[in-house]
């Protein structure tokens, strides 16, 4: 077991569709706790640095367009083993292979427009959180109920 952070976004479609309530909910009922949150406009230079390790694939135009077409509620997510638990709690990448009870699993339907990203790996996350967040953005706070959580 690791105490770790990771990078999530709600998408684009997940906050024009109303999600963002629910996805937050389901991330919180793991018992992660949420450590940086807010609401940004991704702009091209932003989503490229993001997105760098997909520039070649021919999905990077279109994914890029996406992901600055509208808000995203972007969010450290930090605890035991963070990085899997939250892409366990999203599901794989193609809604149309999610287990319902993740939230691409029940809340998407095609492989862009898929609700949430979370990072990947312990690198990724720390790289992506660098790109969101500022030091002074992301708190660290003891809760009652972690002694029930870790
Ligand atoms: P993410 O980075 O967003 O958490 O998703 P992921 O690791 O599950 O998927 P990844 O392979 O990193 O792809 C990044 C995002 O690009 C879009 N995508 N479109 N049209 C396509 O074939 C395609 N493949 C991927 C998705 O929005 C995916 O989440
Ligand atoms: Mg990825």
């Amino acid at each position: 077991m690791t105490t770790e952070s990771t990078l999530v976004l709600i998408k684009p479609d997940g906050v024009n569709r109303g999600l963002i309530g629910d996805v937050i909910s389901r991330l919180e009922s793991t018992g992660l706790k949420i450590s940086g949150l807010k609401l940004i406009q991704i702009d091209n230079e932003l989503a490229g640095k993001h997105y760098q390790e997909h520039k070649e694939k021919p999905f990077f135009g279109s994914l890029i367009e996406f992901i600055t077409s509208s808000p995203v509620v972007a969010i450290v997510i930090s605890g035991p083993d963070a990085i899997k638990k939250t892409r366990t709690t999203m599901g794989v990448t193609n809604p149309l292979e999610s287990e319902p009870g993740t939230i691409r699993g029940d809340f998407g339907l095609t492989v862009e427009k898929n609700i949430i990203h979370g990072s990947a790996n312990i690198d990724d996350a720390k790289r992506e959180i660098s790109l969101y967040f500022n030091d002074d953005e992301i708190i660290n706070y003891p809760r009652s109920i972690d002694n029930w959580i870790e």
